[in-house]
């Protein structure tokens, strides 16, 4: 048992408190995008606290950063507390950065008990898993767990047309060697997450924890619709070539298609461009994005294929084109039974409130889950909110948190 939660609450606020300097928009929120003069100040933040307790730090090919507290045993697998450093754009000082965090001070408990651990416990702070400068999503895990390809590295380009190679290089990565850290699983015993809810769920029901159950599979996709570039008075409606006009009929449906799923499904328009972007010309092409998300696939698919039919009926309308850039599509995922299990036996010995969640957010946990056995607990999130700068968690329910996993890693190191 963790007796002085207060000591601990008031490390992870001066941790947090200090790592939202570390942001791109100071005036707006968190945006800490992968490969970044704020990334790199963050892994480097976190690299200091990981010495500060004794564990034995490295960097990985994907920018990730681990902090290993060594088993006493040899060739013994890892315990992996582990989340994402980058943000979104404008995003919250809590959104992945607060799991790591979390995970530190567990292991900083551990050192400070000295605990002699059977099973080696990681630390980890992922790179880019919200996708948002590459639009893909889920880097880091991926890499860990083989799935990035070197055509990857070289496909995925940011708004400044860098690839994710040529930012990895600039970072001072080696991109060529991606393929080379791809981790054996058998080294990972368990992967387990401490993450905001970023919905309401907790905080409308009062509850301190929520164990993740189930979290939804995500589809997202890059579409372009190509007209004519003319003049916006002299040319008659009925010469029109207007990408805006068809995409924007598409995109208004989208909410609707998600919604007559009646199962939760969600499905967003993020961002759109229009080029060339000017009040008096057609606009010639409208880049936009679509994101769909849902526990049930079949969901997901119905949706795309309906957006898919729709574009396709209103370019043979309006004499547009258009294409459809496949960014990422991960399927749903259950999160192991027996580690839930154990983390509401804990959360109830401890009299915390808790109850089992469903994640509407992706997650690095989304990718391990399908690889190793992966838990996820959740904390409560301030008006439900997320991906902006009101979001926040009160330090007292991380500090809950905290000791909840101490228990759950003490556990599993007696298994
Ligand atoms: O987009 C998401 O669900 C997460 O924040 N990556
Ligand atoms: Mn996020
Ligand atoms: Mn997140």
């Amino acid at each position: 048992m963790i007796n002085d939660l207060n000591e601990i609450k008031l490390k992870v606020q001066e941790y947090l408190e200090q790592l939202s300097y570390f942001t791109a928009t100071p005036e707006h929120g968190i945006t800490r995008l992968p490969f970044s003069k704020e990334a790199r100040q963050t892994v480097d933040y976190l690299k200091n606290i990981m010495k500060e307790i004794g564990l034995d730090v490295s960097e990985d090919n994907a920018g990730s950063v681990i902090g290993k507290f060594n088993s006493e045993e040899d060739n013994t697998p890892s315990i992996i507390i582990g989340s994402h450093y980058d943000s979104v754009k404008c995003g919250g000082n809590f959104d992945g950065i607060a799991g790591i965090i979390c995970g530190l001070e567990v292991a900083r408990k551990l050192k400070e008990k000295n605990i002699k651990l059977k099973y080696s416990l990681e630390v980890m702070g992922i790179n880019d898993e919200e996708g948002v400068r590459f639009g893909t999503g889920f880097f880091g895990t991926k890499a860990m767990m083989g799935m990035i390809t070197l055509d990857d590295l070289s496909k995925y380009k940011d708004e400044n047309n860098i690839s994710i190679y040529q930012a990895m290089k600039e970072y001072g990565l080696q991109p060529k060697k991606i393929v080379d850290m791809s981790r054996n699983t058998n080294t990972i015993k368990s992967f387990i997450e401490i993450h905001i809810e970023q919905g309401p769920i907790l905080e409308n029901n009062k509850k301190d924890i929520g164990v993740v159950e189930y979290i939804v599979g995500m589809q997202r996709y890059i579409i372009s619709i190509f007209g004519r570039a003319d003049h916006a008075g002299s040319t008659p409606m009925e010469m029109r070539s207007d990408a805006m006009e068809t995409a924007s009929k598409v995109i208004g449906n989208i909410g609707e298609w998600a919604r007559s799923e009646n199962n939760g499904t969600v499905a967003t328009v993020g961002y759109i461009k229009s080029f060339p972007n000017a009040i008096n010309i057609i606009p010639e092409k409208v880049e936009f994005s679509v994101d769909i998300r849902s526990k049930d696939s079949k969901s997901i698919k119905r949706v795309f294929d309906k957006i898919s039919e729709n574009i396709k009926m209103l370019c043979s309308e309006y004499g547009t084109k258009y294409a459809i850039e496949s960014k990422l599509s991960e399927l749903p995922a259950k999160l192991n039974d027996k580690l839930m299990e154990q983390i509401s036996t804990i959360c109830h010995e401890k009299g915390y409130k808790n109850q089992k969640i469903d994640s509407g957010a992706g997650h690095d946990s989304l990718v391990m889950s399908k690889h190793v056995n992966t838990a996820m607990v959740f904390v409560p999130s301030k008006g439900g909110r997320s991906h902006c700068m009101e979001e926040w968690t009160d330090y007292e329910d991380l500090a809950k948190v905290i000791d909840v996993i101490y228990k759950l890693v003490l556990d599993l190191n007696h298994q």
